[in-house]
C-alpha cells in the first residue's frame, strides 16, 4: 500500500527520494510524487499517476532542487486514481505539505468543519485535511508547526503514517499510529535523517533504525547556525511531554537483500533463497521455542490467526500440530476473528503470524484479544514491526526482505517455524529441527535450472487454460489452496483448490477435456487421492502430479522427494516457479501483480 520517503541532509534531496521512490514500488501503487523545498524557501512539487519510472520520464523528478523533501507512492482509497489525488497535498496556504498512509475514517467531519472556516479542497482524498487541519490550528490558535500538529493529529480517527514538511521553519513531522514509519540516522559525518515505510527505502545510505511505536510523532529540526539536524521523538497522545527515548538498532540487511542481483525479478530471487531462509527460520534459540511451546500448553484455547498466504501456513499447521502432537489449535482468518471474540478469555493464547507485521485485519485481531487479557505470540519477519510491538513474545523468521508481492520464501519460513513448535509440542524438537535440516538437499534441487526449464514447458501448457483446478488432502490441501493463490496473484488464471474428498461434492462438474487439475500427493494421501485424479483423468482433465513416485494416471510429473510431516514446505515450491513462468509468458510484472499491495493496512 502507499509508501513514504522523507529527507534532510547535505545532498540534493530529489535523487535520494528518487531512489527511496523505486524501492517502495513493491507495496503496491497507481501514482507517485515528490515534494521539495529550495533554497529560495519554496515548495517545488511534481506527481503524476503512473510508474516511478514513467512519472521521470515525463517530469523530471530530479531537477526537483533542494535538500529537505518527503515523497509517496499512493494505492488508492479514497478518491481514484488522478494526478490531483497523488501526494503529496499542500494546505491552502501553500506552507504544509503532507503524505500519508492509511485513512483518515472522520475525513467527512474534519472537511465539513474546514469548508465551514472557509478552506477549499483540490482533491478527493481523505489526506487533504491533514495539511490544512494544521494550517488551521496554526492561524486560529497561533500556535507553532509542531503543536498545531500534535492538536491535528489527536483529532485524526484511524490508522494511519503521515509525514508533513513545513516551508517556512522547514521542520520535517512523522507521526504513526497503526501503520508503518520507521526513522534512519544517517552516518554522523554525513548528518542526514530519513522516515520511511520500511528499511529498504533507506538502506542504501543507512542501517542504523529507530523503531517508531504507535503515538509516535518524531521532529526533525536543523539547528540554523550549525546546520547540525537533530531528531526528537514525542507522544502525540500527549501521555507525555518530556521526548522519548527509542534505541538506535543497527539492521544486519544489507543492499544485497534488497536488490534484484543477478535475477530478473524479485520473485525468481526470493524463490531461490529458500534454500537458506528455510534454514535460517528453523535455526531459533530453543530456549525461546521451549518457553513458547508451554505457553501453548499451558493456555485453555489455542488461536491461529492469519491472513492470505500467512493463513495457509497457519491452515497446514493445524494438521501438523494435530497429527504429531495430538493438539487441537483454531485456525481463524484475521478478518474474520471478531466473530470468536466470546470465546476469547484471559488463558487464551493467541498465535498471530504475519510476514509484514503490518496487516490491519491481524492487527485488529491482535487488539481485540488483548483487550480480553489474552497472551500473544507473533510469528513475524519484520523486526519492528506493529504486530511485534503489540506481542508478548515473538518469533523472527529471518529471512530478510521480501520485496516481491507475493509470498514465496516467507511462507515457507512460517512453515518451518510452525513446524518446529508443533514438533516442540510433541516433544520431538530435535527430531524437527534435523528433518528442517534435511530439506536442504531437496530445496537446492527444486530450485535449481534443471526444474525450472521443466517447469517453464508445464507453464507454456497451462498458460492458454482459463481455468486451473488443484487438489490435495491433509495438510497438502492447505497447499492446494496456497498453490492457487500464487497463481491466480501472478498469472490472472481463475485457479481454485479443493480437498480432494470435495471434488464429487461439486466442483467435478467443471471438469471437461483437457482441464487442467494439479494434485498434491503424498505418502499418507496417495490411495484416496489417486481415486481423486482417476475421476478427473476420465472425465478428461490433464492431470500434473506433484509427489515422490510417478503414477501411470499423470500427464505431467515434477519429483519432490517425501518428507512425510514436512511436505508442504517443499511441495510448493514447483507451484511457486510455475506462477512466476506463467506470468512472464502471459506478459505480467511478477514483482507488480495488478491491484495488489505488499502488506494490507486497510481494512
Ligand atoms: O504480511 P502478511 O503475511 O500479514 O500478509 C498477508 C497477506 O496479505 C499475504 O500473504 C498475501 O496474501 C500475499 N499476496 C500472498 O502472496
Amino acid at each position: 500500500m502507499c509508501g513514504i520517503i522523507a529527507y534532510t541532509g547535505g545532498e540534493d534531496a530529489a535523487p535520494v527520494l528518487f531512489e527511496g521512490l523505486k524501492r517502495l514500488e513493491y507495496r503496491g501503487y497507481d501514482s507517485a510524487g515528490i515534494v521539495t523545498i529550495n533554497d529560495s524557501g519554496e515548495f517545488e512539487l511534481k506527481k503524476q499517476v503512473g510508474k516511478v519510472q514513467d512519472i521521470h520520464n515525463e517530469l523530471n523528478l530530479l531537477d526537483l532542487s533542494g535538500s529537505i523533501g518527503i515523497a509517496h507512492t499512493r494505492w488508492a482509497t479514497h478518491g481514484g486514481v488522478t494526478q490531483k489525488n497523488a501526494h503529496p497535498h499542500v494546505s491552502n496556504n501553500s506552507e504544509i505539505a503532507v503524505i500519508h498512509n492509511g485513512i483518515v475514517e472522520n475525513y467527512k467531519e474534519l472537511k465539513a468543519l474546514l469548508v465551514s472556516k472557509g478552506f477549499h479542497f483540490e482533491s478527493e482524498t481523505d489526506t487533504e485535511v491533514i495539511p490544512n487541519l494544521v494550517e488551521y490550528w496554526m492561524d486560529s490558535k497561533h500556535l507553532n508547526f509542531i503543536d498545531a500538529t500534535m492538536k491535528t493529529l489527536q483529532s485524526l480517527e484511524g490508522n494511519f503514517a503521515v509525514v508533513l514538511i513545513d516551508r517556512d521553519t522547514r521542520t520535517i513531522i512523522g507521526a504513526k499510529n497503526g501503520s508503518p514509519l520507521v526513522l534512519g540516522v544517517g552516518e554522523r559525518k554525513k548528518n542526514e535523517l530519513f522516515l520511511a515505510s520500511d528499511i529498504p527505502a533507506f538502506l542504501e545510505r543507512t542501517k542504523n533504525v529507530v523503531y517508531l511505536y504507535d503515538g509516535d510523532m518524531v521532529v526533525f529540526e536543523t539547528d540554523p547556525s550549525s546546520k547540525k539536524r537533530s531528531y526528537q521523538i514525542f507522544d502525540f497522545r500527549g501521555r507525555t511531554e518530556r521526548p522519548i527515548i527509542r534505541p538506535i538498532q543497527s539492521v544486519s540487511w544489507n543492499l544485497s537483500h534488497a536488490t534484484k542481483g543477478d535475477f530478473d525479478h524479485f520473485m525468481l530471487k526470493e524463490i531461490a533463497e529458500q534454500v537458506e531462509t528455510i534454514q535460517k527460520a528453523a535455526a531459533q534459540d530453543p530456549e525461546h521455542i521451549q518457553n513458547i511451546t508451554q505457553s501453548i500448553r499451558n493456555a485453555k484455547g489455542v488461536f491461529l490467526v492469519a491472513s492470505g498466504s500467512s493463513y495457509h501456513a497457519c491452515l497446514s499447521a493445524g494438521y501438523l500440530f494435530a497429527k504429531l502432537a495430538s493438539f487441537h489449535i483454531n485456525t481463524v482468518i484475521a478478518s474474520e476473528f471478531s466473530q470468536y471474540e466470546s470465546f476469547l478469555k484471559p488463558e487464551t493464547l493467541v498465535i498471530a503470524v504475519s510476514q509484514s507485521g503490518e496487516t490491519i485485519d491481524v492487527l485488529d485481531a491482535v487488539k481485540t484479544a488483548k483487550e480480553k487479557g489474552c497472551q500473544i505470540v507473533s510469528i513475524v519477519n519484520v523486526v519492528g514491526s506493529s504486530l511485534t510491538q503489540i506481542s508478548h513474545k515473538t518469533l523472527l523468521l529471518n529471512s530478510g526482505p521480501e520485496i516481491s508481492v507475493l509470498s514465496t520464501k516467507t511462507y515457507t519460513a512460517q512453515l518451518a517455524v510452525l513446524s518446529l513448535l508443533a514438533y516442540s509440542l510433541a516433544g520431538r524438537y530435535e527430531e524437527g529441527v534435523q528433518k528442517l535440516k534435511f530439506l536442504w538437499n531437496i530445496v537446492y534441487n527444486l530450485t535449481a535450472a534443471t526444474t525450472r526449464n521443466k517447469i517453464k514447458e508445464l507453464a507454456t501448457r497451462l498458460a492458454t487454460h482459463d481455468h486451473i483446478f488443484v487438489l490435495g488432502r491433509g495438510p497438502l490441501y492447505a497447499t492446494a489452496l496456497e498453490a492457487a493463490l500464487k497463481i491466480k496473484e501472478v498469472s490472472y488464471i481463475h485457479a481454485e483448490a479443493f480437498a480432494g474428498g470435495e471434488l464429487k461434492h461439486g466442483p467435478i462438474a467443471m471438469v471437461k477435456k483437457g482441464t487442467p487439475c494439479i494434485i498434491f500427493v503424498s505418502r499418507d494421501t496417495v490411495k484416496t487421492i489417486l481415486s481423486n485424479a482417476m475421476e478427473v483423468k476420465s472425465r478428461g482433465g490433464y492431470i500434473i502430479g506433484i509427489g515422490p513416485e510417478p503414477i501411470e494416471s499423470f500427464d505431467f510429473f515434477i519429483k519432490v522427494p517425501e518428507s512425510n510431516s514436512l511436505n508442504p514446505i517443499c511441495d510448493i515450491i514447483p507451484i511457486q516457479i510455475l506462477a512466476y513462468q506463467l506470468a512472464l509468458i502471459l506478459g505480467h510484472d511478477p514483482d507488480k501483480p495488478r491491484n495488489l499491495a505488499k502488506s494490507v493496512t486497510v481494512r
